[in-house]
């Protein structure tokens, strides 16, 4: 305990008070004692400050949103907006943000998409902590949330998500893992929904025994807004603090807890404690600095351009030339799409037209040739627009969802963009215009169109200056440098939580387990309209000389490094990715992904210049979570390190041996089978010497491969039917295996 003092002196009642909120944005204030109640607002991409009193949302910046900045694959990108955020924080007053929000994407209806990073575990985790570390910075807190598996909005506060152990480990919680160990946010927040039968705010396997006793989270635990089932068990659990407070209407199950001894005084003076300390945190970063909107203005519309993802560029349609002709369609060009719907919704301070912004560079008339908020096809709209088209070289198209397409509170029920759009491309396509589409969304959505159309520029939800971002990558002023954070499937069909999204109203089914995104679609070798990491610049770039050696450090096991140049004509920026496979025979083994993102860095080249990247990869990136052992491990393999500008498009790959000397227990009984016994270190000799030959006499002849693979399924227990050994013999050869492999 931290303050022993203070908390032996709180009644009974302020303690109660101290462990749930103080309204709906404040920790409690204890002024005899010195205990400041902060203030905390969402989050997570810019303030969005309540004002208790008379409700009104305080002006503030809105940065794009998680869907776009992940895929800038940029940590120092991350940290810049965090910072900005956090000194934001001090300009508002506000002790701590809502955020960042990072659950795996595992379906791409999930409403929440738009908020959420990626569906890769590895690079949520590292923009996770970067982002967290820059608000942290400034003395600011943050809520890393919603720990965990909150992958849909559907019965969001009541489905029993259910998950293997593996899944949760390799997939829900490695992002948070990663962020807790590198950036230990002040807080976590706990999500609505079960897990494995227990609600989130009541498993203490969850919060307390993985996250503190196993990662070493040092901050509190906060409930997501209404999340608390029994306030007593999430207490002992290891909920630190009830969001919101109003009434302290959970006030009873504690009283009653603690007199029926359920719950312990040291229970609950440990919450207190944690929340002093957040209190203590987050005061610290108290200072006077005045809100600069135009500043933060710009650095959203950096992070925005570092961040968009050029899908396509035919006949280098991009960059437009000044003198190009442009006809540009659709109604988001005047009201861009530049955030998602629900409590991370920003009262934002200027919204840039991207018209307008297209406009300071060169020739464009607009014309609306659909409407955001009628899906209805409107020929005379179409019309106009060819008629636009039929006097320009280029059209341009921003299309994307509508605001009730997608939001927190439910999901979406397919992938179509709305049919009007499609009309219109569709319309375009048939004229022949040269067209370049650019689309405003926070999820993926199905592209039938991608193959008629020129260039594609994917700028999802790019917050108040998207509009800035998109007319200087549109023009070349800026050089596309994004990569996709999530595969683009062909058909929602594709996607390997189809079956079972978004359950039966009880129940979601983790069925397709730790292949989610291109884990899945690798694995199947199944095509995909745009794979992740998937992106393209105006220029282009050459890998070459990958090398890999071991390293002594203790911490890391191999040291990876290549030569990446850039070989076009432009400045640019490639989002180099480094991903592992074992590539050994599976049989008799975990099964395993086909590649898995362990390492991502992004170079800045000058035309012509040449850099050398270097990876450093540890333990874990090697590793599987096995729960026969309950832990992670690296089976003896071979495995293959394959660098590239996408998952599918590896450039240089190498394969490396590794032998750790790690294995699971051999767990000896009747039926298991020669197979196990050969592959195994511990039986292997023993099973040649004494079994195989009695097995079928003349089988090691073929060789001991052959051998293998023809005795590889039979029991221990085949050789009372087929061989001549006494059946009591069976026995003693189980009992003198379970001794060669330390089978108690
Ligand atoms: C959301 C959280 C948010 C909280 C406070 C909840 O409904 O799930 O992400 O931080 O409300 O607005």
């Amino acid at each position: 305990m931290k303050y022993p003092e203070i908390v032996s002196s709180l009644t009974l009642e302020e303690k109660i008070r101290m462990v749930t909120g103080d309204g709906a944005w404040h920790t409690y204030t204890v002024d005899r004692l010195g205990v400041e109640g902060i203030m905390m607002t969402d989050g997570p991409i810019g303030l969005r400050k309540v004002d208790e009193a008379s409700n009104k949302t305080y002006i503030s910046v809105a940065f794009p949103s998680g869907c776009l900045t992940a895929c800038s694959f940029d940590r120092e990108l991350l940290r810049q907006m965090g910072d900005t955020i956090g000194k934001e924080c001090q300009s508002y007053d506000v002790g701590m943000i809502l955020g960042p929000a990072i659950n795996i994407k595992r379906s791409p209806l999930c409403g929440r998409n738009f908020e959420y990073l990626s569906e890769d575990p590895y690079l949520t985790g590292e923009l996770a902590a970067s982002y967290i570390n820059g608000v942290q910075s400034n003395n600011v807190g943050t809520s890393l949330k919603h720990y965990a598996a909150n992958s849909q909005e559907y019965r969001r506060m009541s489905y029993d998500a259910k998950i293997s152990e593996r899944a949760l480990r390799e997939i829900y919680l490695a992002g948070f893992e990663t962020a807790v160990k590198k950036s230990q946010p002040y807080t976590l927040m706990c999500s609505y929904n079960k897990i494995n039968g227990t609600h989130a705010s009541e498993n203490k396997w969850l919060l307390t025994d993985v996250l503190r006793d196993e990662w070493g989270f040092e901050g509190a635990v906060i409930s997501d807004w209404g999340a608390v089932n029994y306030r007593d068990r999430a207490l002992k659990a290891g909920l630190d603090l009830e969001m919101p407070g109003n009434n302290i209407a959970n006030k009873d199950f504690i009283l009653k807890a603690l007199a029926d001894g359920s719950l312990t005084m040291a229970e609950l003076d440990t919450a207190v404690d944690r929340v002093i300390d957040l209190s203590r945190k987050c005061s610290a970063g108290k200072k006077e600095v005045p809100f600069d909107f135009e500043k933060d203005h710009e650095t959203a519309a950096r992070i925005a351009e570092g961040s968009m993802v050029l899908l396509k560029n035919d006949g280098r349609i991009l960059p437009l030339k000044k003198e190009t002709k442009v006809a540009l369609l659709g109604e988001f060009a005047v009201r861009p799409r530049i955030q998602g719907g629900g409590s991370a919704f920003i009262n934002t301070y200027k919204v840039d037209s991207i018209l307008e912004c297209m406009q300071a560079y060169g020739n464009v008339e607009y014309t609306k040739g659909f409407e955001i908020d009628d899906d209805t096809v409107k020929e005379d709209l179409i019309e106009d627009a060819l008629r636009l088209c039929a006097s320009c070289d280029t059209a341009v198209v921003i299309a994307g969802l509508p605001d009730n397409y997608e939001s927190e509170g439910y999901d979406r029920k397919h992938m179509h963009m709305p049919s009007n759009q499609l009309a219109l491309i569709s319309a375009l396509a048939k004229a022949g215009i040269p067209t370049v589409i650019v689309l405003q969304n926070g999820a993926a959505v199905e592209m039938p169109w991608a193959d008629d159309v020129s260039g594609i520029l994917e700028a999802y939800l790019g917050g108040e200056a998207a509009g800035t971002a998109i007319a200087n990558i549109l023009y070349g002023k800026v050089n596309p440098s994004g990569k996709l954070a999530e595969s683009v499937p062909f058909q929602l069909e594709d996607n390997p939580s189809f079956l079972n999204f978004p359950g039966n109203g009880y129940e979601v089914n983790y069925a397709e387990d730790i292949y989610v995104g291109y884990r899945y679609y690798d694995k199947k070798k199944m095509a995909v309209r745009y794979p992740f990491g998937y992106g393209l610049s105006y220029t282009t770039f050459e890998y070459s000389d990958l090398k890999t050696e071991a390293v002594e450090d203790p911490s890391n096991l191999i040291k990876v490094s290549l030569k990446v140049k850039n070989t076009g004509d432009v400045f640019g920026k490639e989002i180099v990715q480094l991903y592992v496979g074992d590539v050994s025979d599976k049989a008799g083994r975990a099964d395993r992904p086909a590649k898995e993102l362990k390492g991502f860095e992004k170079v800045s080249l000058e035309a012509g210049e040449e850099k050398t990247v270097e990876f450093l990869l540890d333990e874990r990136a090697f590793s599987y979570y096995e729960e026969k052992i309950g832990g992670w491990m690296i089976p003896t393999a071979e495995y293959s390190i394959m660098v590239g500008s996408s998952s599918r498009d590896i450039r240089l790959e190498k394969t490396i041996y590794l032998d750790l000397g790690q294995s699971i227990p051999l767990h000896i009984t009747q039926n298991t089978t020669f197979g196990e016994l050969l592959r195994d270190e511990r039986t292997r000799q023993y099973t040649i010497d004494n079994l195989m030959g009695k097995k079928a006499s003349g089988i090691l002849s073929f060789g001991i491969e052959a051998a293998t693979a023809m005795m590889d399924h039979n029991p221990i227990r085949g050789l009372r039917n087929f061989s001549n050994e006494k059946p009591e013999r069976v026995d003693e050869i189980i009992y003198e295996l379970k001794q060669l492999s330390d089978d108690e």
